[in-house]
């Protein structure tokens, strides 16, 4: 039994160990990298795991101040599949997250212009992009102008919203200050200041409540399907 717990004891310090190791990494070594590359980055930050960052000639990318960006399992409830991503694609792509923005597993992608405003809280695994990646047009597509051929269109995410695991924000979609996007949602189109939305597509979901509503209607306004006897 003292020799399992000592092994244990001993594995958790090595883990603590290399997790601390490369947050120090982070801070001393990355950072400056990253700072030299055009990333403006913000006071206070907490690295949580080793996140990837990659910016294009001529892009700009800022991370505001007290950030929490996590791409470490161990220390988000839900766990993330991957690290957190914040890439710009093309020359004169923006990407800017507000202060006290906390995203853990985010894929941020911006080929013209991502913006999330401040105490934005993003959940486990979600991804924002304002491009399509490849052309709709097949000879383009396989061409090297695809990601140029993309159809791309700036995202806008308002102050203290929160958005819900595995939930995708794709081009076009602007989000208004306050709203709160159910999980696994997609969200293409605008949604409101302060609503709740949720579903493929994105639909508000604070209508009527159960109670009241006609009988087989949804929150969303739809019909459901009712069993017969
Ligand atoms: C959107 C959310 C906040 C709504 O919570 P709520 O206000 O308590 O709403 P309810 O659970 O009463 O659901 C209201 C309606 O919305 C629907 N709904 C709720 N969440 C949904 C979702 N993610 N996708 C589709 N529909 C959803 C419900 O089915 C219900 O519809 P109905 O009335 O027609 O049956 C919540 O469901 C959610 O998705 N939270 C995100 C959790 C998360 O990802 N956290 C991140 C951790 S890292």
């Amino acid at each position: 039994m003292t020799i399992i717990t000592t092994r244990l004891l001993r594995y958790l310090s090595i883990r603590n160990l290399a997790s601390h190791s490369i947050d120090i990494y982070i801070r001393l070594v990355l950072q400056p990298i990253w700072r030299r590359q055009g990333v403006t980055l913000g006071g206070g930050i907490s690295w949580l795991g080793r996140p990837i960052l990659t910016l294009a000639p001529k892009s700009t990318m800022s991370i505001g101040d007290d950030c929490l960006i996590c791409s470490r399992s161990e220390q988000t409830a839900l766990g993330v599949n991957h690290p957190v991503v914040l890439r710009t694609l093309r020359p004169g792509a923006v990407l800017s997250l507000g202060r006290g923005v906390r995203m853990s597993g985010t894929t941020v992608c911006a080929a013209q212009h991502v913006v999330i405003g401040d105490r934005c809280v993003i959940g486990s695994n979600v991804t924002i992009a304002d491009t399509d990646f490849h052309s709709l047009d097949p000879q383009v597509r396989s061409s090297v102008d695809d990601l140029a051929g993309a159809g791309s269109r700036p995202v806008h995410i308002g102050n203290d919203v929160f958005i819900g695991s595995g939930s995708y924000i794709l081009k076009g979609a602007t989000v208004g200050d306050c709203a709160v996007i159910g999980a696994a949602s997609v969200v293409t189109q605008a949604v409101e200041a302060g609503a709740i939305v949720a579903g493929n597509p994105a639909r508000d979901v604070r209508g009527p409540s159960r109670e009241t509503r006609p009988q087989g209607e949804t929150a969303a306004g739809g019909k459901q399907e009712v069993e017969s006897t």
